[in-house]
This record gives structure tokens, sequence and C-alpha cells, in this order.
């Protein structure tokens, strides 16, 4: 069975776009992923096709209907449906490598694109979505952070990605950044590559490394490195 994504949508278009080609798009051919959108204004039942309403108690912007989204996901959803339900927004849970891999693990998502300044909280809680977010930063929609999320999980499927690939994976697994990588040619616009990695000392280039990630972590994401300090001087169980 292929691992399945739904995305409900008010731009189905807009699916698999940058999923349709490269590895993804090789996989989407070959049946390890199906990728399934939905357009939400089709579950619309009025004759403008109304998806969203003013807010109740004022303040800008339109908020999606709780009636039309929730049959939106009945339909996307039949009865016994093991996938999870995820709703994109500023508001979630920020997405990360382990989210991912647990995503990557079962048999597939539903995701669901909130457009203008979200979606009526009780279909959220009715139908137990879980709410996650790309960033701090703000998106017109979640269509795009969809999409990041998907490619994220389907370079993970089996098949998908070769060993190479799958080495940097590993290394991320880490909790580290990458250090930085060079190729030919050895000096460019008078720009040496560091002479260790010229050297043929296998251990020596390993350390190097070790050092230029360590570097880029406690530089760059404090937060990720004050967690591995933390992982790291727990007593044993
Ligand atoms: Cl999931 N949605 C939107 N609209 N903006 C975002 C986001 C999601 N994650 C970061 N910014």
């Amino acid at each position: 069975m292929s691992w399945h994504a739904t995305i409900l949508t008010l731009f189905p278009e807009m699916f698999p776009g940058p999923l349709g080609v490269s590895l993804a798009g090789r996989a989407l051919r070959e049946g390890i992923w199906r990728c399934e959108a939905l357009d939400i204004r089709s579950f619309a039942t009025d004759r403008h096709r109304t998806v969203d309403d003013t807010p109740f108690g004022g303040g800008a912007g339109m908020v999606m209907r709780p009636d039309v989204a929730d049959t939106a996901i009945a339909a996307a959803m039949p009865d016994g449906d093991r996938r999870p339900l995820v709703y994109l927004t500023p508001r979630g849970r920020l997405l990360d490598q382990a989210m991912v891999r647990d995503f990557a693990a079962g048999p597939g998502i539903v995701l669901f694109c909130g457009r203008y300044e979200g979606l009526d909280q009780r279909v959220i809680e009715a139908r137990g979505m879980r709410e996650v977010s790309l960033g701090d930063y703000v998106l017109s929609g979640g269509e795009v952070a969809a999409l990041a999320l998907l490619d994220a999980c389907v370079r993970l499927l089996p098949g998908v990605m070769g060993a190479a690939e799958s080495a940097v994976e590993e290394s991320h697994s880490a909790g580290l950044l990458e250090y930085p990588h060079y190729t030919r040619p050895a000096e460019w616009q008078g720009r040496a590559v560091p002479p260790v990695l010229l050297s043929g000392h296998h251990a020596e280039v390993a350390r190097w490394r070790r050092h230029q990630s360590e570097a880029a972590t406690r530089e760059r994401r404090p937060d990720l490195w004050n967690r591995i300090q933390v992982a790291g001087t727990q007593a044993p169980a």
C-alpha cells in the first residue's frame, strides 16, 4: 500500500506542484506515495459556495466555517481511516524531524490548509486535529507549509532516497547542523579549500567536520546546542 497524502485546500491546483518533479516526483510515478488534493469549496452548500464568514467578537479578516470544513474532512477520511489529521497554522506546534519521521512511518497524512484568519476552533477540537507550524513567520496560507511537510516525509519513505542521501539524514539525527562542503576547483576566486580536506587523513577530516558542526550549531542554533548539552548530561536510567 502506498503512503497516502490527502490535502484539503482552496487551491488544489497547487498540488503536487514541486513534488511532481525530482525525487518525490519519481516516487509519485512509481506509486510509492499518492497525492490527492480536494477543493474545500466543493463542499460548500449555498448558492455562492461560501467557505468563510466574519469572526464572532469582531476584528479583521474572515474565519473558515466549521460546517464546510467538517464535511470536507468527512469526505477525505472514510470511517476507520487511521491517518493523522493535521491543521497547518502558525499557531501550531513546531514541525521537527522527529515529527516528520513519525508521519512517514504511518499510513499517510491528511493536511488541512487554512487561509484567511484561520479555521473555527470547534472543528479543530471535534476532529482532534494536530496543529502544526513550520516556524515563526507568517505564510499566506497552509499550502506552502503542506508542500514542505510532504517533501520532508516523502524523502524518508523506503525506496525514495539513495544510500548517499540516507547518510545525510543519519548525520542530521545527531541533532547538529551540517558541516560546510567543498568541491573542485581547490582554489576559486582566490579562495582555497580548507587544507585538511586535501590531506587524505580521514580521522583529521572527521575531527574537523565535527568541530565545524559543533561551532555552527553553538553559534547559529543555541536552542539545539543547549538541548544536546542537556541530553548528554542525563544520568543513565
Ligand atoms: Cl503551517 N501556516 C501559515 N499560514 N503560516 C505559517 C505556517 C503555517 N508555518 C509558519 N508560518
